[in-house]
């Protein structure tokens, strides 16, 4: 049998490694890190978050790469193809519409967010964060919220952006933006940690972040930590298998795996190194939840010299690396609507661009008119969230462990994989052993049928 030949492939060496990165870094690191290790207390959580990296984050973003370039398409068309390959059961391509559903609803709440970020830039700019004191600023933030106007013009705004790159197509849309966004990120990024570093008052923040209490690992801690490891790695959300699908033939999967992963980790920590001293020292709570680095930065922006340009450049380095992210969520939608039924990037871009918004402003209500609106006592926006990191990327992810481990022939992750021996039959171990069992306890635990 052929293979099936690529219909895009990245343009330049980097093209990849840049798109998978700035997939991978966007507001897990800097917004939602921060903010579920102030909720679960610390260092425990770090910990368990940076375990689950390693031993399932790691070897499940080589297998969607691999999955991605072998069938060179799309979650739903490339699994159905690796699977075709091997006589094997058609369902599985189940796993892939479920991980570009998963995408998909992401990001209905993530532009939400990213609308903050913008907003935040502007606001920055403008002097409505020239209040004195948390409260006053958690007050900017609720205003803020209480305006389905307001929060919905940004988070369409956001929505807009995203689909426009999108729409231009993988090189010249995709890849072309991240060529000049992610230099950009690092930059700003190094500034900031520059400012952090020199301004004293790390400490604190120090050892929240890195102190280890036994009595912080709960369960429900852990499950916390897998499905932030698989959210902030973008798996098990079609974003890297579609990424992976454009990737040429001779470079190296683990490699840029681990360029990836690296990155994202150290761009994690170094926001909670910006950001924890700076909660600390105003006598903020770090479990303040989603609006901690809206109520708490901008106080120490002004406090600092030339702190309108530091807040400029933090708020706009949250709004790029959300962008980045953003674009990769909605590509699988886009590139199967594309291959798949022949619509045009463009046309493929609005008609998923319609769903995306109308779900989007739904999840923005939560914060205003739609705030007593609750399933399970969460609000449609924590809803987006839970199912999606607690319970689609985790089966997402075994799904995937199982597929690659135990229903293909090994002849063929080895051969996209081409690792030498002892790295692949490492690698083999932790797909087939450490993640699905892993995943797996972890699970039975959240339902309560382990009890620890
Ligand atoms: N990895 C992104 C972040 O940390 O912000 C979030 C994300 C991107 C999740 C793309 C899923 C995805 F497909
Ligand atoms: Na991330």
């Amino acid at each position: 049998m052929t293979r099936e030949k690529p219909k895009n492939l990245w343009q330049s060496r980097w093209g990849f490694i840049l798109a998978a990165t700035g997939s991978a870094v966007g507001l897990g690191n800097i917004w939602k890190f921060p903010y579920i290790t102030g909720e679960y207390g610390g260092g425990a959580f770090v910990l368990m978050y940076l375990g689950c990296i390693l031993a399932i984050g790691i070897p499940v973003m080589m297998a969607e790469i691999a999955l991605g370039r072998r069938g060179r398409g799309s979650p739903l068309d490339a699994i159905a193809r690796v699977v075709r390959e091997n006589n094997g059961n058609p369902l599985w391509k189940a796993v892939g519409g479920m991980a570009m559903l998963c995408g998909f609803l992401i990001l209905c709440f993530y532009v939400v967010v990213a609308g903050w970020a913008f907003a935040y830039t502007w606001k920055m700019v403008d002097g409505s964060l020239a209040a004195t004191s948390v409260d006053a600023l958690a007050g900017v933030f609720e205003a803020h919220n209480t305006s389905p106007w307001l929060l919905g013009s940004w988070s369409i705004v956001v929505a807009l952006v995203t689909l426009w790159i999108v729409g231009k197509g993988v090189q010249a849309g995709v890849e072309r933006s991240v060529r000049w966004m992610m230099p950009g990120l690092a930059v700003m990024l190094l500034i900031l940690v520059g400012y952090a570093l020199t301004s004293g008052g790390f400490s604190q923040g120090f050892e929240f972040l890195f102190t280890f209490d036994a009595s912080k690992v709960t369960g429900e801690a852990f499950l916390a930590a897998l499905g932030h490891a698989f959210f902030t790695l973008s798996l098990a959300s079609g974003a890297i298998l579609t990424y992976g699908s454009y990737l040429p033939d001779g470079q190296s999967i683990a490699r840029t795996t681990f360029v990836v992963a690296i990155a994202d980790t150290c761009v994690a920590l170094l926001a909670g190194l910006a950001i924890f001293p700076v909660i600390f020292a105003n006598g903020m709570s770090p479990g303040a939840g989603p609006g901690l680095i809206f109520m708490s930065l901008p106080l120490a922006f002004q406090q600092m010299p030339f702190g309108t340009v530091f807040g400029v450049l933090f708020f706009a380095m949250v709004s790029v690396a959300a962008l980045t992210s953003a674009i990769s969520m909605i590509e699988a939608t886009v590139a199967y609507l594309n291959e798949k039924h022949g619509v045009s990037r463009v046309k493929a871009s609005i008609a998923s661009g319609v769903v995306l918004i109308a779900i989007s402003m739904l999840a923005m209500l939560s914060f205003n008119v739609g705030a007593e609106w609750k399933l399970f006592g969460m609000n449609f926006f924590d809803i987006l969230d839970y199912v999606t990191s607690r319970w689609m990327m985790p089966l997402g992810g075994i799904l995937m462990v199982i597929l690659v481990g135990y229903c293909l022939r090994s002849d063929i992750m080895r051969d996209e994989l081409k690792l030498p021996t002892a790295g692949y039959a490492l690698w083999l171990f932790m797909v087939r052993y450490v993640s699905p069992v892993l995943i797996l306890v972890v699970f039975l635990n959240a339902l309560g049928w382990l009890g620890f």
